[in-house]
């Protein structure tokens, strides 16, 4: 590294903690964010780094994060994107490729997925021309569970894909043994739960493919971001010519002829000797990250283990401080998990003497930061009314949760002080109306 270099990262460091002072915890005015990003000053430094050296595309930080983070998630690949929602929409994309010949879906094959949750878990479907069929949650662990996925399987269901419920694993192992059972596809959106585990499995890993979003309100975060992995190669060389732009050719950028054969392909009706740099096996897309993204990504990694303990134990503090008071159901682990929280999810019960709208109104006035469970029943929205779709038993839960449902945040920089003042309130909320 360069003197002057060296000189720059060290006032980066310095100019971190001067921007950064501790701050003190004033209840009712100080924001007690949901959910936000950790940042400290090794991540400025990489972020300046990065920069310094112009790192503008994606190359050594991007492979770099890549291989670490499939090492982490233990899945063979990983493939950077620029969101979880375009890791999603490669993921499906990825199934309807040719190259899986009598397996690939087609327009109109039909794929599970669950009613309340996030949009982009159920749009890469309809983008593909496929059919979503929908089915309800359970209450406290807000998950589907094999049962209701098992009653969903028809003649023309190809696929699964499912987000483990704001950490939570949903029943994995089962779902997984059905989709083996009937020859299915599953895809875990492990948008919301990395390091979460089932039967002492990390979730990413029983399914063909795996989802994870970088959004500041994730367990890492690079800005933006998110990741595809698999451990079925074939599927991951989908996934990188989707990626990028729908190239048959691997070569990373700036690199020329790693296959040796670079001008000896005949693909389509393409002349011989065609530069397999630009041939075109798919339909894709651009959905890279940049370096700088990724350089990110590396430093926030290093710290995903305290992360996720902080956040399982914030989950415990909030639990157990408000466990007992009455009008409020409290969300319980999936039975044989270990999530690694995203949120804490609080559903007012219906027979409650008083609504949620009043108990947020309370908690936001007093700077707690609430959101509801996304979107709620996905299939009341304006957006999905018209499209082709099934709904498989009623949706009752999901329309519950849509009416009654919310959740406070367990993110790491939430102090116990912070905790305590959030049920603290909820109790004195409570208390009030009882
Ligand atoms: C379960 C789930 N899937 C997908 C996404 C989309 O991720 P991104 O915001 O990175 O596009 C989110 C976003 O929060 C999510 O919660």
């Amino acid at each position: 590294m360069s003197d002057r270099k060296d000189l720059v990262l060290e006032g980066v460091r310095a100019y971190h903690g001067e921007v950064s002072p501790a701050r003190e915890f004033v209840p009712g005015t100080t924001e007690i964010w949901p959910s936000g990003a950790v940042l400290d000053e090794n991540d400025r430094a990489a972020l300046v780094e990065a920069a310094l050296e112009m790192r503008i595309a994606a190359g050594t930080s991007s492979r770099k994060f890549e291989s670490a983070f499939a090492r982490r998630l233990k899945r063979r690949k990983a493939h950077l994107t620029n969101s979880g929602s375009s890791a999603n929409l490669l993921a499906v994309s990825a199934l309807t490729s040719h190259t899986l010949e009598d397996r690939r879906l087609k327009p109109g094959d039909e794929v599970i997925t669950v009613a309340a949750g996030f949009p982009t878990t159920v749009n890469p479907i309809l983008q593909n021309g496929l059919v979503p069929v929908f089915v309800d949650v359970d209450l406290t662990t807000y998950n589907a569970t094999a049962d209701r996925v098992a009653a969903a399987i028809g003649p023309k269901t190809r696929a699964i894909i499912i987000a483990h419920a704001l950490g939570n694993p949903f029943e994995v192992t089962e779902i997984a043994q059905l989709a083996e059972e009937h020859d299915l596809f599953l895809i875990e959106d492990n948008c919301d739960a990395v390091g979460s585990l089932y039967d002492g499995k990390l979730t990413g890993t029983f399914g063909d493919m795996t989802t994870v979003s970088f959004y500041p309100a994730h367990h890492l975060t690079m800005g933006e971001g998110g990741c595809v992995l698999t451990s079925n190669l074939a599927l991951a060389r989908v996934v990188e010519s989707l990626r990028d732009w729908g190239r048959d050719c691997w070569c990373e950028p700036g690199e020329n002829d790693r296959c040796l054969k670079r001008f000896k392909y005949q693909l389509g009706t393409l002349p011989a000797g065609y530069d397999h740099k630009y041939i075109f096996s798919h339909v894709g897309y651009n959905l890279k990250a940049t370096d700088i993204q990724a350089a990110l990504g590396l430093t926030q990694l290093a710290k995903l283990d305290s992360f996720i303990e902080a956040r399982q134990r914030n989950w415990r503090r909030l639990r157990e401080g408000l466990d007992g008071v009455p009008g409020l159901l409290l969300p319980e682990p999936t039975p044989r998990s270990e999530p690694s929280w995203f949120g804490f999810v609080i559903t007012v019960d219906p027979e409650a003497p008083f609504r949620r709208a009043e108990l947020v109104d309370f908690l936001e006035e007093r700077k707690i930061g609430t959101r509801r469970l996304f979107a709620g029943n996905l299939t009341r929205h304006p957006a999905y009314i018209d499209q082709p779709h099934r709904i498989v038993g009623e949706l009752t839960n999901s329309d519950l949760i849509t009416e009654h449902t919310f959740w406070i945040g367990v993110y790491p920089a939430l102090t116990d002080e912070m905790l305590d003042y959030v049920t603290a309130s909820i109790k004195e909320f409570v208390a009030a109306r009882g």
